[in-house]
C-alpha cells in the first residue's frame, strides 16, 4: 500500500489514541489533519509529526458543531484537494448514576460521541461521493456490545455510532466508499489513569481490569491505530460495516461468561 498522497483527518487528536493513530498514519507516509478542540495540545502534536514525518496540519474544530465540521472539511480540501480517510476518534466518557444526571450531561456525550461521529461524516461524505472513493472509521468501544452501570449516554452514544457505521456503510457502498468501526478496549490514555485515580484501591481496581482480559494487559494507542489503518488501506478492501473489537479479548470474554456461569460445566469441559 503506497500511502503517498493519502489524506487523513482524524478527529480527537491532539491526545490519546487519536495521537497513536495520527502517529500510524504520518510514519506510513500519509497526509494528516489534527482535529481538536484543544488547540494547545492539537498544535504540539502537528507540530511533533512535521517534525518527525514532515507531515500534520492542525485545525481546531469541536465535532458538535455543524459548522465547524464543515470547515474542518473545506480547510482539508482546500489545502490538499481531496479526503481518503475520515477517522472519527473524538469523544468524551463519563460515569455516573442515572438517577444523578442532569440532562446537560447527556447532551454533552451524546453530542461530541454519537452527533459528531454523523456530522463530520456527512460534510466528508460529500467530497467521498464526488469521488467515489474513501472510507472512514469510527472510534466506538466495547460499550456497543459489553456495557456497565452508570454510563448511559456513552452506551447509548457508541450503541448509536456502531448501528450508524452499519446503517452507512450499505447507503455508501456503491459509491466505493467503506465504513467500519473500530472497539477498543482499555487503552493506555488518560481515561486509563482516570479509572485507577478514582478507585479507592487502584491495585484492585488494575487486578479486577486485568482478570476481565483475557490478554491481559491495556494496549498502546498506536494498537488502535494499526487497525485504523488495515481499514483504511487496499489490505481491507472487501471490508465495510465492521465493527473490528481490539480489545485484548474483553468483549468475548465478558460476553461468554454469563452464558458459561448458567450452566455447570462439569463433565463437559475438560478436567484441568
Ligand atoms: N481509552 C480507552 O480506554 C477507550 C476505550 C474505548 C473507546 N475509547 C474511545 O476512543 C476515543 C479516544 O479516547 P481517548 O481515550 O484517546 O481519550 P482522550 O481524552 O485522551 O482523547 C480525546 C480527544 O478528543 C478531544 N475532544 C473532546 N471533545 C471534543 C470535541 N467536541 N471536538 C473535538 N475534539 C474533542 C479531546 O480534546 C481529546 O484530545 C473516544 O471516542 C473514546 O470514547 C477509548
Amino acid at each position: 500500500m503506497h500511502w503517498k498522497g493519502h489524506i487523513a483527518i482524524v478527529t480527537g487528536a491532539a491526545s490519546g489514541i487519536g495521537t497513536g493513530i495520527v502517529e500510524c498514519f504520518a510514519e506510513a507516509g500519509a497526509e494528516v489533519v489534527i482535529a481538536d478542540i484543544n488547540e494547545r495540545l492539537g498544535a504540539q502534536v502537528a507540530a511533533d509529526l512535521r517534525e518527525r514525518y514532515g507531515k500534520g496540519m492542525f485545525v481546531k474544530a469541536d465535532v458538535s458543531q455543524a459548522d465547524d465540521c464543515k470547515r474542518l472539511i473545506d480547510e482539508t480540501l482546500a489545502t490538499y484537494g481531496q479526503i481518503d480517510t475520515l477517522v472519527n476518534n473524538a469523544g468524551v466518557n463519563f460515569v455516573k448514576p442515572t438517577l444523578e444526571m442532569e440532562e446537560a450531561d447527556w447532551d454533552r456525550v451524546v453530542d461530541v460521541d454519537l452527533k459528531g461521529t454523523f456530522l463530520c461524516s456527512r460534510y466528508a461524505l460529500e467530497a467521498m461521493v464526488a469521488r467515489r472513493s474513501g472510507a472512514i472509521i469510527n472510534i466506538a468501544s466495547v460499550h456497543t456490545v459489553a456495557t456497565l452501570p452508570a454510563a448511559a449516554p456513552y452506551a447509548a452514544s457508541k450503541g448509536g455510532v456502531g448501528m450508524m457505521t452499519a446503517s452507512m456503510a450499505i447507503e455508501f457502498a456503491p459509491f466505493g466508499i467503506r465504513i467500519n468501526a473500530v472497539s477498543p478496549g482499555l487503552t493506555d490514555t488518560q481515561i486509563w489513569n482516570d479509572i485507577q485515580d478514582a478507585a479507592e484501591d487502584a491495585e484492585h481496581a488494575r487486578q479486577h481490569w486485568m482478570d476481565n482480559i483475557p490478554l491481559g494487559r491495556v494496549q498502546a494507542p498506536r494498537e488502535v491505530g494499526k487497525v485504523v489503518l488495515f481499514l483504511a488501506s487496499d489490505q481491507s478492501s472487501y471490508v465495510t460495516g465492521a465493527n473490528i473489537f481490539t480489545d485484548g479479548g474483553m468483549t468475548i470474554q465478558l460476553t461468554n461468561r454469563e452464558r458459561f456461569a448458567s450452566k455447570s460445566l462439569e463433565g463437559v469441559a475438560p478436567q484441568s
